[in-house]
């Protein structure tokens, strides 16, 4: 009744290739997702259908009870579902303060001094206040992707989808971005995260929802998943990844 995101029966096709099927999953406020499954299996897709990065072609996803697909939610979801990204996608042109900056001056209407001050708390937030006035190039991966993550948190969103976001870092720079993200989730964000890290999922995650070729095929506490997986394919995966 109050979830905040709720998916049902959602389905998209790239062409012949149907890509999610009849995709069911509904989100309390404050939960915590995490997203694995093999590459290809549509998790990118599920999460960029949800922010409407990607348009759905059948079923309903409904955000704070607004259907995404119409012109009043997908303006709602732009505005209060965050994303932060594999590749960071900075601007590179721009100074970390200045990527920060840009949306909520842009779409939330804030002054530049306002904008500022915002920035400034959410890049302290992720212990990254020092590097302000760099350019991403001159920062490291693990920095440029906490910086991605305080430019998300500057729209002040509701929810927080990530894709990924630590792996294309070097192996060093993986903990302070899960770090980041662990006290996201402990200030009570609704956070979906497509991720393969299972120490983190073990930690954080409320459910593990398990995808393969489009479909969910298991969800489940991350205990019951990693400890007793139900399905022969999530059996198959975790033996895969787990070493
Ligand atoms: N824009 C597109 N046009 C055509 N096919 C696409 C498009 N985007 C994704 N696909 C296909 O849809 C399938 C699912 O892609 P998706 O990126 O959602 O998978 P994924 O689970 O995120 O994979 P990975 O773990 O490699 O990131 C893949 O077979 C992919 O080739
Ligand atoms: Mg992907």
């Amino acid at each position: 009744m109050n979830e905040m995101i709720l998916l049902e029966h959602v389905g998209k096709s790239f062409g012949d290739f149907q890509v999610l099927q009849d995709i069911n999953l509904s989100v309390a406020p404050g939960e915590k997702i995490v997203i694995c499954g093999p590459s290809g299996s549509g998790k990118s897709t599920l999460i960029r259908c949800i922010n409407r990065l990607a348009p759905h072609d059948t079923g309903t996803i409904i955000v704070e009870q607004q259907d995404v697909a119409s012109k009043q939610g997908s303006e709602h979801v732009r505005r209060e579902v965050g994303m932060v990204f594999q590749n960071f996608n900075l601007f590179p042109h721009l100074s970390v303060v200045d990527n920060c900056t840009l949306a909520p001056m842009k779409v939330r209407g804030l002054s530049k001094q306002e904008a500022d001050d915002l920035a400034m708390t959410y890049l302290r937030r992720v212990h990254i206040s020092e590097q302000a006035h760099k350019k991403p190039c001159q920062l490291s991966g693990g920095q440029q992707q906490r910086v991605a993550i305080a430019r998300a948190l500057c729209m002040n969103p509701k929810v927080m989808l990530f894709d990924e976001p630590t792996s294309a870092l070097d192996p060093e720079m993986v903990g302070e971005v899960l770090e980041v993200m662990t006290e996201l989730a402990l200030d009570g964000m609704t956070m979906l995260c497509v991720t393969h890290e299972m120490g983190f999922a073990r930690k954080v995650a409320d459910r593990v929802v398990f995808m393969d070729a489009g479909r969910i095929v298991e969800i489940a506490p991350p205990t019951e998943f990693f400890d007793n997986p139900q399905h022969a394919r999530s059996r198959a995966f975790l033996s895969q990844i787990s070493h």
